[in-house]
């Protein structure tokens, strides 16, 4: 006979969230107000597939996307959350202008072939190419010089690019054409990143390859960096999160932005968005406190009907309605969070918020009948309470977790021999003072706004994105082999809850021990 793998007298301690959640309808849970059952596995941690859908032919590799917040995510934490599998969703507490350069940035991070280099032409001064250099802030020199037909005339080596030279001609220092490495770009076939790696490992020392086409115009250039993190990319567990023409994925916040009467101004969020789009944003999130409201739901839909196709993140809301209403508008993707935050002040200063796996439970099942994809937003400080978080919502999104690495904006400052990083609530008063009251509802004079809704903290400096990833993916790995869960859509079906009491929860952590060593 075959061992059983469920047993009824498990049945009425562990239950599934449709008869849990309703029973414990009366009072709100968090995630550490709650436990998941263990479950018969057949599942190895390391075999787990944690690939989350956002949108249509939006797929992230990990299910975590970093907050967008002004002490989390720019171009450099974006950068960091796309090449470990997940999202960065970059602020709007700057400038639009700079939001578009924070985007261009992740999208222009690492190409397989950069297919519109920054080139010269023969008659501009090295002195040109410096200041753009610096304008731009690249973090390369060499170039591709071309005519006014766009044909290569030769290659402008990083080692003649230097103020010494600043006077002189490209032309002076070119390399000559005849000298250039080149392929023809129909000779790359159908893997590119492969015929480059051949190339490179043929032609000793060389580390650019230059496209060209049967006139020898310029159509791209493979660079040897590019390649070699291509290629280590492939072996990873997880891969980046690349769109269609393997640029990383990046999102970008907005607000409902309004005019002087107080109404959405359409004209100008329709005007940045289209921007965003034309850098290569991958996904916009409507972005405020209180997302259940005429002026998100408007600029929902003027979104969806300017861009049918483009994903559409929109929150935060903690009930069934709010999730219904954005849904009905177009947002492919709901935050779920009021006040969990680590730096939210929201259910103190204004009384409202809904405890998160309450809420989150509350929204899964108006987004699975509106099929839309839910993120669980804030309070996540371990890995279990993603795991617990993932039992309802098909990805998190985390601010304080990540708000002590190394990419985060901001320095690091030294207090009392420890490193701190500054982490501060979009609701802080420094915060909608830079610029993001709007989220808060209060643009027009956030100076004198009196309740301001986070606070202003300090997160203990914790290295790299990297190393913090993959504490957390270890984490989520370990729930889902505890569950016997091969994917997210299994973890979803097959968690079983349990409510915690107070000594249950101090039993959880580590207890009547001296800890040498934190579990990180
Ligand atoms: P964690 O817990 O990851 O939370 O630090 C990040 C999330 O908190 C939200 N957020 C705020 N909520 N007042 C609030 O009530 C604020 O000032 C504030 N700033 C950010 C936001 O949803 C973020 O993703």
């Amino acid at each position: 006979m075959a061992a059983t793998r469920t047993s009824s007298f498990d049945d009425p301690f562990y239950q599934p969230a449709d008869e849990f959640f309703p029973a414990n309808c009366k009072i709100g849970l968090t995630f550490d107000d709650i436990t998941l059952a263990t479950m018969y596995s057949e599942i190895l941690p390391r075999d787990t597939q944690l690939d989350p859908i956002l949108a249509d032919k939006r797929h992230l590799h990990i299910p975590i996307i970093s907050a967008d917040m002004d002490t989390v995510t720019d171009s450099r934490m974006a950068i960091a959350m796309a090449l470990n599998g997940g999202l960065g969703l970059i602020h709007y507490n700057m400038s639009e202008h700079q939001q578009l350069s924070e985007v261009s940035r992740v999208k222009n991070h690492v190409h397989g072939l950069i297919q519109d280099p920054i080139k010269f032409a023969p008659g501009q001064l090295i002195g040109d190419v410096l200041d753009l250099i610096e304008h731009k802030k690249f973090g390369f020199s060499t170039f591709p010089i071309v005519d006014e037909k766009g044909k290569l005339v030769g290659l402008l080596s990083g080692h003649v690019v230097k103020p010494r030279y600043a006077a002189k001609k490209v032309s002076e220092a070119l390399t000559p054409r005849a000298q250039v490495h080149t392929i023809k770009k129909k000779e790359l076939g159908k893997d590119p990143i492969a015929r480059a790696d051949k190339f490179f490992t043929e032609h000793i020392g060389i580390h650019k390859l230059l496209v060209v086409d049967d006139d020898d115009r310029l159509h791209g250039l493979i660079t040897m960096s590019d390649v070699e993190r291509i290629t280590q990319e492939r072996k990873a567990q997880f891969k980046p999160a690349r769109d269609e023409h393997f640029h990383l994925i990046c999102g970008a916040a907005v607000s409902a932005t309004r005019n002087a009467f107080g109404e959405l101004d359409r004209e100008r969020v329709l005007k940045h968005v289209s921007a965003l789009v034309e850098r290569g944003m991958d996904v916009v999130a409507v972005s405020t406190a209180h997302s259940f409201s005429k002026g998100v739901g408007d600029t929902v839909r003027v979104l969806r009907d300017a861009f049918p196709k483009l994903p559409i993140i929109a929150g935060n809301v903690t009930g069934a309605a709010g999730v219904e209403y954005l849904a009905d508008c177009g947002a492919n993707a709901i935050k779920i969070g009021q006040g969990p935050g680590s730096i939210c002040t929201t259910r103190i200063v204004a009384g409202v918020g809904i405890p998160q796996m309450t809420a989150l439970y509350v929204c899964s099942r108006a987004a699975a009948r509106k099929k839309v994809t839910l993120l669980s937003d804030g309070g996540i400080t371990k890995s279990g309470d993603i795991v617990k978080a993932l039992t309802l919502a098909q990805a998190v999104i985390c601010g304080g977790i990540f708000a002590g690495c190394n990419e985060a904006p901001g320095e690091v400052v030294e207090i009392g021999g420890k490193y701190y990083k500054n982490y501060r609530g979009m609701g802080s008063l420094a915060a909608m003072k830079a610029g993001s009251a709007a989220r808060y509802g209060h643009e027009k004079n956030p100076a004198q706004k009196v309740a301001p809704e986070g606070v202003e903290a300090l997160k203990e400096a914790c290295g790299s994105v990297d190393r913090v990833l993959a504490q957390l993916i270890g984490g989520i790995q370990s729930g889902m082999g505890y569950l016997g869960a091969k994917n997210l859509e299994q973890l979803h079906t097959k968690a079983r809850y349990i409510r915690v009491s107070p000594a249950g929860m101090r039993e959880a952590a580590p207890h009547d021990v001296v800890e040498l060593k934190t579990g990180n």
